[in-house]
């Protein structure tokens, strides 16, 4: 909407759940062995209007693996996009095909992660130097499915001049291809000498060139990635973005989420407190101990819940030394929630937990 953009006002509160979670004002970035389905439900109980993503899989996965276990998830996880790697438009619009069946409400491209793996099967960041074959892939995909196909890159590879590379990029994605959702990380990726880890440390974040790309194309929705730490800077952003996306800093301190829906999409107000969230997980975790899971993959993503409590770092090491156990429970949650006072208050508007 270039109109709030322009005018610097905040744009009208939504009353309803995005439909898909690029048009959400705030999602969950996908992050490989972090957004996993269990830390998708968790923080799901935390904001209701927040879009999720899965983790990266990549195309060849899903045509010749286990899809049950790659794509399964549960329907309280919606609004849910799969994330795809890969750069082959047929595989692509296949795979997008049995994303659509198996219930996803967006597929979204993956043209922004740099580790070597990736860059060796060809996609990922490099292909933000191959814009028409991107294209390509998009236009398969949106062939096949009705359900958004969206992108998610980053500001350039390596020095190459980024806003003339990125105008080029998404010029030829959504005209050739369609797409009319890019998420950006607003930063470079170095495609040769830097770790996946340091290249989401160490290119430093240029918010203006994202701007700048949002009034360059002010038809299009274009969301904000990188580094945003706090629900005050997602407000700021949202005067000039469609939407935030917020990775590290809302796996690692989840409760910022609660603060989402009232705030950002004109809904209630989220959970009251940590605890009636660990208490809504409980069901969900016996119901997948039940099914044979061990508590350890439930309980290594509430790990950050009660950040800057006291009681947390006890709380932690609780959860830590006794949910790997054989045969390991959820009073295991239970005993470690006691060691956090209840009586803590959660007042800053920002959701960050002041005491
Ligand atoms: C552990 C980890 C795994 C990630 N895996 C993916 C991934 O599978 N796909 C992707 O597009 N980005 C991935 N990312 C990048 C994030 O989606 C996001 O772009 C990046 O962390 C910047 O956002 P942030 O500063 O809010 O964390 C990953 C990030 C982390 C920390």
């Amino acid at each position: 909407m270039p109109g709030a953009a322009m005018s610097g006002k905040l744009r009208p509160m939504r009353t309803m759940i995005a439909p898909f979670p690029a048009a959400a004002p705030v999602s969950v970035a996908p992050m490989m062995a972090l957004t996993d389905r269990h830390a998708r439900y968790f923080l799901r109980l935390l904001s209701r209007a927040t879009g999720l993503y899965t983790e990266m899989v990549t195309t060849g996965a899903i045509l010749h693996g286990d899809r049950s276990y790659l794509l399964d998830f549960d329907a309280a996880e919606q609004p849910l996009g799969l994330q795809l790697g890969g750069s082959e438009p047929e595989a692509l619009a296949r795979c997008a095909r049995i994303a659509e069946q198996w219930g996803y409400a967006e597929v979204n491209l993956n043209v922004g992660c740099p580790s070597d793996r990736v860059k060796n099967g060809r996609f990922g960041a490099c292909l933000m130097l191959e814009p028409e074959r991107v294209a390509d892939c998009v236009f398969a995909m949106r062939e096949a499915v009705e359900i958004p196909v969206t992108v998610k890159t980053r500001i350039g590879v390596d020095d190459l001049p980024h806003w003339q590379g990125l105008r080029n990029f998404v010029h030829i994605v959504s005209g050739r291809g369609g797409c009319r959702d890019f998420i950006v990380h607003a930063r470079r990726a170095w495609l040769q000498g830097l770790s996946p880890r340091e290249n989401r440390e160490v290119p430093p974040l240029d918010y203006a060139v994202v701007s700048r790309l949002k009034n360059h194309f002010p038809d299009l929705r274009i969301v904000l990635n990188g580094g945003v730490g706090s629900l005050d800077e997602t407000a700021g952003h949202l005067r000039n973005f469609d939407g935030v996306m917020i990775g590290r800093a809302a796996y690692y301190n989840p409760w910022m989420l609660a603060g989402v829906d009232q705030r950002f999409a004109g809904m209630q107000a989220g959970p009251s407190s940590p605890h009636q969230v660990l208490r809504d997980y409980l069901p969900y975790v016996q119901r997948q101990l039940d099914q044979g899971a061990r508590l350890i993959h439930m309980s290594r993503h509430l790990a950050g819940l009660f950040q800057g409590v006291p009681g947390a770092r006890r709380y932690r090491r609780w959860l830590s030394e006794n949910a790997p156990r054989t045969g390991a429970g959820v009073e295991v949650i239970e005993q470690a929630m006691k060691l956090v006072p209840e009586s803590f208050r959660v007042a800053d508007k920002d959701h960050k937990i002041a005491i």
